[in-house]
């Protein structure tokens, strides 16, 4: 079983104007994470479902939406009827069981994520993550683009792998928060599928470059089959 290592650059350090045309320079990317925040579940305000609505019409990868807000039960699933990817909500945002948003993001035709901040272990959710498709390990405190990438999570990512490798979850491995050029490798061994990456993509003077090159020193640090 080989897996390769897919880049999701995040819009959060694109031009919010030229959303567009952001999309279309990033066109060999996996997914665009799209990090939705309502300034409540974090201290920062970006873009909700008309925005949201607007990039899924005119982009030419998946969306991959980053729901960083309270109420998830009342607001996620719209993210999946517009016609996104995938759909994470913050585990910490859930006020009733997890596994019944996941049924209703998939119902509505997306895969179903949960995110984990750098402080919530793992062990707390191993009862709901069977129902999800990706598990998003947060690696910075969740709300500001450019932030350093906090190492100590990386042991979640070698839990959720190994869970994954012996048969006990079937899920992506999504990272996301200050991963670069000097963070990927040590992630990319820990077992991560999905590598969110916003400033390194967006940031470089050709972000298509910065994500062949983010892919490519991905793939060497994986581990071989
Ligand atoms: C932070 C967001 C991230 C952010 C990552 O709350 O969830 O997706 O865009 O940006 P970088 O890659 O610059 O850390
Ligand atoms: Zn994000």
């Amino acid at each position: 079983m080989s897996r390769r290592p897919m880049i999701a650059p995040s819009l959060l350090s694109a031009d919010f104007a030229r959303l567009a045309e952001e999309t279309a320079r990033i066109a060999d990317a996996d997914w665009v994470h799209v990090d939705v925040m309502d300034a409540h579940f974090v201290p920062n305000l970006t873009l909700g479902e008309p925005v949201v609505k607007a990039i899924q019409a005119v982009s030419p990868v998946p969306l991959d939406c980053h729901l960083m807000i309270t109420d998830p039960e009342r607001w996620a699933p719209a993210y999946a009827e517009l016609g996104a990817r995938n759909v994470t909500v913050h585990a910490e945002a859930c006020t009733g069981d997890p596994r019944d948003l996941a049924r209703d993001l998939k119902a509505a035709g997306a895969l179903a994520g949960l995110a984990l901040k750098p402080g919530t272990p793992l062990a707390q959710y191993l009862d709901v993550l069977p129902a999800f498709d990706t598990l998003l390990v947060m690696s910075v405190e969740p709300g500001f683009g450019g932030q350093s990438f906090m190492p100590e999570v990386l042991d979640k990512v070698r839990e959720a792998r190994r869970l994954v490798d012996t048969g006990h979850l079937q899920l992506l491995v999504e990272i996301d928060g200050g991963i670069n050029a000097d963070t990927i490798e040590v992630a990319a061994e820990a077992g991560v599928d999905m590598f969110v990456a916003g400033s390194a993509v967006y940031g470089a003077a050709d972000p298509s470059a910065a994500i062949a090159a983010l892919r490519a020193q991905a793939a060497r640090s994986f581990p071989t089959a």
